[in-house]
């Protein structure tokens, strides 16, 4: 098939290629740096599918304009699926298939990462101590045995971080619709993690009902000084109600790997720019606040992962119409 890469950058480039080849039959691979999106789907011409990353948004016009060159295949290399109009595809009849788990591990062993690090201060730390300062005032941490912490959404993620947590003595609670059988912790309400954890760490996906479950109210639930972590989607959580909650100091500590408008921004050098998000640079300001640029996945075991998943997909589908993993409709719900 021929297929149409978005969004990449070299690595992409170098997994997929290995992935294509040890594939036996490769397919026709192009890549383009940009995103794809209504506009730049205009310029498509002569692919049957178009390969797309988490920023990338193929909303209805965007669909349409693909379907209309021929396009009956939708390969998302990632897990989320919230930036393609799924109501749409189904109409147009344009298959979606995702990479459902290309290493858990990399953004539980992140989530975690962030959790250590946010805790004992090392991005202050860091910075101190190559510029000679050794003082310690503002670096306290918390022992993280004892504590409790809360995981809203215990899928392939979610449940590693439940294992990595507990192995520093934490106790874990959980809240999700669909229990996990392999989950060694305690399900309760959302509004009950809220008020017991000391630190609470998102690992739902962005769906229309997940959509800012972090807000004001749910702010106000959490314990005074919580720590809120999103490796998830950024939109997840309403990020000018966590400001708000910095503010009052009722948010104490912030890990965010997600932004809601990090599409703007993220997966690209921007370091000679000024920028415009005025959100996001108030974010940047707080001490206790720490943020990665949709980095969790990182890791040479994910990016391989994902690459011979994707090669999968397209192979599977351009024998008998169907992908290996599907994304549907009813998956919205
Ligand atoms: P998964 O599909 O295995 O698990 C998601 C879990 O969330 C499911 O158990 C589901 O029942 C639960 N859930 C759905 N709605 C919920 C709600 N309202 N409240 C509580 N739980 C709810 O997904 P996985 O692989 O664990 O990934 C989770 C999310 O992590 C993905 O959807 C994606 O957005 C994000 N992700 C981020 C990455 C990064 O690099 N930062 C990389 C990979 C995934």
């Amino acid at each position: 098939m021929k297929i149409a890469i978005f969004s990449t950058r070299p690595y992409d480039r170098q997994f997929l290629d290995t992935a294509n080849t040890a594939a036996g039959l490769p397919h026709e691979l192009s890549y383009y740096e940009y995103r794809l999106d209504s506009q730049s789907a205009a310029a498509i011409r002569d692919v049957e599918a178009v390969c797309i990353f988490v920023n990338d948004n193929l909303d209805a016009e965007a669909l349409k304009l693909l379907q209309s060159v021929g396009v009956r295949l939708i390969a998302l290399r990632c897990a989320g699926f919230n930036n393609v109009d799924l109501r749409a595809a189904k109409t147009l009849g344009i298959a979606v298939g995702r990479v459902p788990a290309y290493s858990p591990h990399a953004v539980a062993e992140h989530t975690a990462a962030l959790i250590l690090s946010l805790n004992r201060h090392i991005h202050r730390a860091y910075n101190r101590v190559r510029e000679g300062n050794f003082a310690l005032d503002g670096l306290l941490g918390f022992d993280l045995a004892g504590k409790t912490i809360g995981i809203v959404g215990t899928g392939k993620i979610g449940v590693i971080v439940a294992r990595i947590m507990a192995g520093f003595g934490c106790r874990i609670l959980a809240s999700d619709p669909i229990p996990s059988a392999v989950f060694a912790g305690d399900y309760v309400a959302l509004p009950d993690l809220l008020e017991q954890s000391d630190i609470v760490t998102l690992h739902c996906p962005l769906t229309p009902r997940t959509r800012h479950l972090v807000d004001d109210d749910a702010i106000a639930k959490m314990k005074p000084g919580v720590m809120l972590i999103n490796t998830s989607r950024g939109a997840v959580i309403d990020t000018k109600a966590v400001i708000r909650g910095l503010k009052s100091g009722k948010i104490g500590h912030l890990g965010l790997d997600v932004y809601e408008e990090e599409s703007d921004l993220f997966f690209e050098n921007l370091s000679g720019q000024i920028i415009h998000d005025d959100v996001f640079a108030r974010l940047l300001t707080f001490p206790n606040v720490l943020i990665t640029g949709h980095q969790a996945f990182f890791t040479h075991e994910a990016l391989t992962a994902i690459a011979n998943t994707t090669i999968a997909n397209a192979t599977r589908f351009e024998c008998d119409g169907k992908v290996v993993y599907p994304v549907s409709v009813e998956m919205l719900a």
